[in-house]
């Protein structure tokens, strides 16, 4: 394993970087406070290949390594997390969902164009009451012969009324546990698919987050991903991976925050002497580069057993209850650093702080990191 990005990874994180400079900088702390979705910067960001990254050019991708990826969710994240989770949603959840287990039919027609940007994808696992306890599914396919019928509701759906393709898990055999359950691409549009209320949230505001209610939907049996039964592992495998978006996203909003706290510290006077000449101020920054450098680490190593065809499951849940950790702390020192300052908008580590405290919960709450971690170490 070399720790040298190559020059193609030098340009790619350039270029991300710059985007998000010039992109997503601009009006960010008004799509926060008025919950805007960021429309234009997303369709940006698939034109220059961001929506597809890791897929193969033959299905619209951009064909990069994850490593790539990590690093252009880590400079999105800088600056807004409610971008990143768009990319890290469609890149993750459902581009390679799609590549890896769909027929060739459904990556033809639904691939292609997530892939490219075109279109937006989400992943709708989570249930009012099914969020960590992923088998408790109570959202139903009942098989009916040509087409399954789906019945149910499902909460806290990222790109929740902007996607248009949608994967549902959903259980057909409930005598069979997690081995009865099934995952469907569902389009928006059809027949009895409605998106319900947006969530009013804590921190990523930007992102679009709803209810989504099911009510006898015929989804064709050609929608059903894999073998009759393979949802859960559909959701489990794409989730491993997402992981690794995400621990990218949380690393990026760490680094964006210490970035801010670090020039600030320069400029900022206070007894004499700019802030960063105390040692109460050079402690805290030297324990924040430490740490980011750490969950950097540790995000690497989870991109580079995936792009090595290692098991990454392992790698990615410690790469996100890490780096998960590191941005809520980084993000709250990061305000202390700043002071009053710290705590108004205008100077971005308020809602870095505020956007941070999502990556210990969705796709797997550090609780849920804990439970693979801990089977692993056990052999359980
Ligand atoms: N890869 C492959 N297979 C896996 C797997 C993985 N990572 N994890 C489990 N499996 C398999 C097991 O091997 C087992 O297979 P067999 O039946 O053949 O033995 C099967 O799946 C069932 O596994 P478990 O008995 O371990 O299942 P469990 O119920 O104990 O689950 C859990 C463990 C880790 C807690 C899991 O339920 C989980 O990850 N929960 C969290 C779900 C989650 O992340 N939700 C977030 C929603 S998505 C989201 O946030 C999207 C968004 O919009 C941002």
């Amino acid at each position: 394993m070399h720790l040298q990005l190559t020059e193609e990874h030098l340009i790619i994180q350039k270029a991300a970087r710059d985007f998000a400079r010039t992109e997503l900088l601009p009006g960010v702390i008004e799509r926060d406070e008025q919950q805007i979705f960021p429309a234009e910067q997303i369709k940006k960001l698939g034109e220059l290949g961001f929506l597809g990254m890791m897929v193969d050019p033959k299905y619209g991708g951009s064909g990069m390594d994850t490593i790539s990826y990590a690093l252009v969710m880590e400079e999105l994240s800088k600056i807004d997390a409610s971008a990143s989770v768009v990319v890290s949603v469609n890149n993750s959840l459902v581009c390679w969902g799609l590549e890896t287990f769909g027929t060739e039919e459904q990556k033809q027609k639904y691939l292609i164009p997530l892939a490219k940007g075109e279109k937006i994808g989400a992943f709708c696992l989570s249930e009012p009451e099914a969020g960590s306890d992923a088998t408790s599914q109570r959202t139903t396919a009942e098989d009916k012969g040509d087409y399954y019928l789906l019945n149910g509701t499902k909460n806290w759906i990222t790109n929740g009324s902007t996607a248009s393709t949608y994967l549902v898990i959903a259980q057909t055999h409930p005598e069979k546990g997690s081995r009865g359950i099934n995952a469907f691409i569902v389009e928006k549009g059809m027949e009895g698919f409605i998106v319900g209320a947006k969530e009013n949230k804590l921190g990523i505001r930007g992102s679009d987050t709803h209810t989504l209610m099911f009510t006898d939907v015929k989804v064709p049996k050609e929608n059903r991903i894999g073998e009759d039964g393979f949802g859960f592992k559909f959701a489990m495998k794409t989730l491993s991976g997402g992981r690794i978006g995400i621990a990218s996203q949380a690393l990026g909003i760490a680094a964006g925050a210490y970035e801010l706290a670090l020039e600030y510290s320069k400029q900022r006077k206070a007894f004499g002497k700019t802030i960063s000449q105390h040692q109460a101020i050079q402690f805290k920054l030297a324990d924040m580069a430490t740490e980011i450098d750490a969950a950097r680490l540790l995000v690497y190593r989870a991109a580079w057993e995936k792009d090595m065809h290692l098991d990454y499951t392992l790698s990615g849940a410690m790469a996100k209850l890490y780096a998960s950790k590191v941005a809520m702390e980084t993000t709250v020192e990061a305000v202390q650093i700043h002071g009053g300052y710290g705590f108004v908008k205008e100077y971005h580590v308020e809602r870095l702080m505020r956007d941070a405290k999502i990556t210990q919960i969705y796709e797997g709450t550090s609780e849920v990191q804990k439970i693979v971690i801990s089977r692993a170490v056990l052999g359980a």
